[in-house]
């Protein structure tokens, strides 16, 4: 798992880009975090679609092994700038 998504996993809160620090909530859990990053790189998946992101916990932990499939991960949140800050 990468150093950032395993940083705000272990503090539950990020920064945004303006240095306003944000307390996480309604995550995705690290151990299934790590299960769906197994699921993709055991199955060699290149391509995924993610409807619901809120602060993008599993969408670091989905696009991060995706990547390393060389795919792309596409997210659809209909909430994501009213309640997420986008
Ligand atoms: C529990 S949160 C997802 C948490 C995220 N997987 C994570 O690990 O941080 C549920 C998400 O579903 C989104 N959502 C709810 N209804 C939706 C809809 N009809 N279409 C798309 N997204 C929706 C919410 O805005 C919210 O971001």
């Amino acid at each position: 798992m990468n150093e950032l998504l395993n940083n705000i996993l272990k503090k539950r809160t990020y920064s945004t880009i303006d240095k306003k620090e944000i307390r996480i909530h309604s995550e995705t859990g690290e151990e299934q975090c790590l299960l769906l990053q197994n699921i993709i790189l055991k199955n060699n998946f290149s391509s995924s679609l993610e409807i619901g992101c809120a602060y993008g916990i599993s969408s670091l932990a989905i696009t991060e092994a995706v990547a390393k499939n060389n795919g792309k991960h596409t997210i659809i949140d209909k909430f994501e700038n009213s309640d997420w800050g986008g």
